[in-house]
């Protein structure tokens, strides 16, 4: 499989704000690396903070401004971090399809969702209003809003929070872009509706032969969704591997505590407390010294503290930053 979107050594750090109080530049991402091959779905995972969504924007070029970057990301051969505005934004949309958790923060109030899909087919392909509107009912009709029922001349408050995900999806697929990156892109809907919008997902990007990128503090969703997972942990890719590997044998104590948290289907709501982890993550601004999850760990021993565990082999595909990965086979 060729390599569709290659993030090596990314940093990203923000420079102490004025009245910041004590501590240095917040580092959010550490040496992160990430590849997703053409047509690849690859999942990151990992609780609230861990860098997920900068790690989405650093690749879509939509950091604040404030962020100092360093690292490479290429996408198709071509490198992106130190492009300008405006050819980053041709990129995006064209060559890259974005869903956000928020649909209604995606979206323009005061426009049309028809309007709204044909955008991007007039900017990037400048076909003529009338074409691109005809394309645009054909893509509103592929996520699940036929015309006969949802007018392209509607305006998305007139819309549930799942149809204008649909909206949404359409907007991200309609330049036919090479790769669909959904960053929490069920968790602010309805329950009964997130596995609609995933199928949805899943199905179009498997269709067109997208590449996806889905992150989720939800391995729910990953195991659904993905190919190939990555588990960050405080800025850091602590393990990763094929989906079914790592499922089947979860290496890195961070990702167990994980699971272990996951609410089990069926149980929620019959008395069941859910694991959680214990403590905190650590402050971003904190110089890091061992293992950023040593504080947290079970297994941790006084080595943890010291020294900063490397990638390692673990299994096929599957590698861990851990210098005690757990060996039992994980009970599925
Ligand atoms: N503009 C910013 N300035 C400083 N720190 C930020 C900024 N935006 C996000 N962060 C920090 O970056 C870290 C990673 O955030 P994020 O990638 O949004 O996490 P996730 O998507 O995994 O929940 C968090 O510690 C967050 O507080
Ligand atoms: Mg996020």
């Amino acid at each position: 499989m060729s390599v569709l979107l290659d993030i090596r050594d990314l940093v990203v750090e923000f420079p102490p704000a004025h009245g910041d109080g004590p501590g240095g530049a917040a580092r959010v991402l550490h040496h992160v690396d990430l590849r997703v091959g053409r047509g690849e779905s690859v999942g990151i995972v990992g609780e609230s903070g861990c860098g997920k969504s900068m790690t989405a924007l650093a690749a879509m070029g939509l950091l604040p401004v404030s962020a100092d970057v360093a690292g490479s990301i290429v996408l198709d051969g071509a490198e992106l971090t130190g492009l300008g505005d405006g050819a980053m934004s041709r990129i995006r949309g064209r060559r890259m399809g974005m869903v956000f958790q928020e649909p209604m923060s995606a979206l323009n109030p005061v426009r049309t969702i028809g309007d709204q899909v044909a955008e991007g087919l007039r900017l990037h392909f400048r076909l003529p209003p009338g074409e691109a509107l005809e394309r645009a009912v054909a893509l509103l009709e592929r996520v699940g809003l036929p015309s006969n029922r949802f007018s392209p001349a509607l305006y998305p408050h007139q819309l549930s929070g799942g149809q204008r995900q649909r909206v949404v999806i359409a907007i991200a697929l309609a330049c036919g872009p090479d790769l669909l990156i959904a960053d929490e892109p069920t968790t602010a809907l309805d329950v009964t509706i997130q596995s609609q919008i995933l199928d949805l997902i899943a199905e179009v990007t498997a269709e067109e032969g997208m590449a996806l990128l889905m992150i989720s503090h939800d391995l729910g969703v990953i195991a659904e969704t993905t190919d190939r997972m990555l588990v960050m942990y405080a800025g850091t890719v602590v393990e990763e591997g094929p989906t079914t590997e790592v499922f089947a044998h979860m290496a890195h104590p961070y990702t167990r505590g994980l699971f272990a948290a996951m609410p089990a289907r069926g149980l929620i709501g019959g008395g069941r407390r859910l694991a959680t982890i214990p403590g905190q993550v650590p402050d971003p601004r904190a110089p890091r010294v061992g293992c950023p999850f040593a504080p947290r760990c079970p297994r941790a021993r006084e080595r943890c503290r010291i020294d900063t565990p490397a990638a390692d082999p673990f299994g096929p595909g599957h590698t861990v930053r851990c210098f005690y990965p757990g060996r039992e086979e994980h009970a599925a």
